[in-house]
């Protein structure tokens, strides 16, 4: 954990909600809640059709953010259904998750991330690149798919824009599961993860790259995640869907 670094809590509302009139309200409750919590970064990442409806509540508050939950790597053209990353931050979409369980499981490949990865960084967004073991392992402290993600992920990405990499620590068996990680766990792979990037990209460009934790982090573990599990931020899946929860959320990586 960077302790000089600002918190991250990033809300990935997935499909939800149903109408821009939900989402609208969504963003407007979250906004009043965490008025003056100052030393966290707050993203909100609803899905692309309300991203207009949530730009304008969000660009009057400093610590408050958009996030995407997907980009695609061409930058215009004959690429039906998706939606480019310089689309996004014209909009003012200064975040994107990439990379997530749901959308590897669906068919994202390493190769397809990389790209995406590639592209977010290139246009000088933050990019929360997600990795994750499917199963919980005993027998393996750091199993190999998180280092294939991680490395296929950044490979080839210039040393200048890892300043805007986030990692997502996102153990599959615990995103929607209400099974959260132990900060025991969180702590350990959380080291690995650094180690492995200092190995990849050297020191320098490594500690400055925030990993956070994600799944079913919910108003009571929010705490124990980030001081015992010595992350820089949470993803927030369930919980960001409900303003009371995810303020409670926010206060408490405000006040560590
Ligand atoms: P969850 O989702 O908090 O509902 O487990 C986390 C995520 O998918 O990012």
């Amino acid at each position: 954990m960077n302790l000089a670094m600002k918190k991250i809590i990033i809300g990935n509302w997935k499909m939800n909600p149903r109408t821009a009139k939900e989402a609208t309200l969504l963003a407007r409750e979250i906004r009043r809640g965490i008025k003056n919590i100052k030393n966290v970064e707050v993203v909100l990442a609803p899905p692309f059709i309300f991203l207009r409806d949530v730009v304008g509540i969000v660009s009057d508050n400093p610590g408050l953010k958009l996030g995407a939950q997907d980009a695609f790597w061409e930058r215009e053209g004959a690429y039906t259904g998706e939606i480019s990353v310089a689309q996004l931050k014209a909009l003012g979409v200064s975040y994107v998750v990439i990379g997530h369980s749901e959308r590897r499981a669906l068919g994202e490949t390493d190769a397809m991330i990389n790209k995406k990865l590639k592209a977010i960084l290139g246009a000088g967004m933050r990019a929360v690149l997600c990795v994750g073991e499917q199963e919980k392992t005993k027998n393996e402290a750091f199993p190999q798919i998180i280092r294939d993600e991680l490395g296929f992920g950044i490979a080839g990405i210039k040393k200048t824009f890892f300043k805007n990499l986030i990692i997502a620590y996102e153990p599959i068996w615990a995103v929607g599961t209400g099974r959260a990680d132990t900060p025991k766990n969180i702590y350990e792979i959380s080291v690995l993860i650094r180690r492995e990037l200092y190995r990849a990209i050297g020191r320098r460009a490594a500690e400055r790259i925030p990993v956070i934790y994600g799944g079913s982090v919910d108003s009571k573990n929010a705490k124990i995640f980030i001081r015992e599990g010595a992350v820089d931020g949470l993803l927030v899946g369930g919980a960001s869907l409900n303003h009371k929860k995810f303020i409670k959320i926010v206060k408490e990586a405000g006040v560590l």
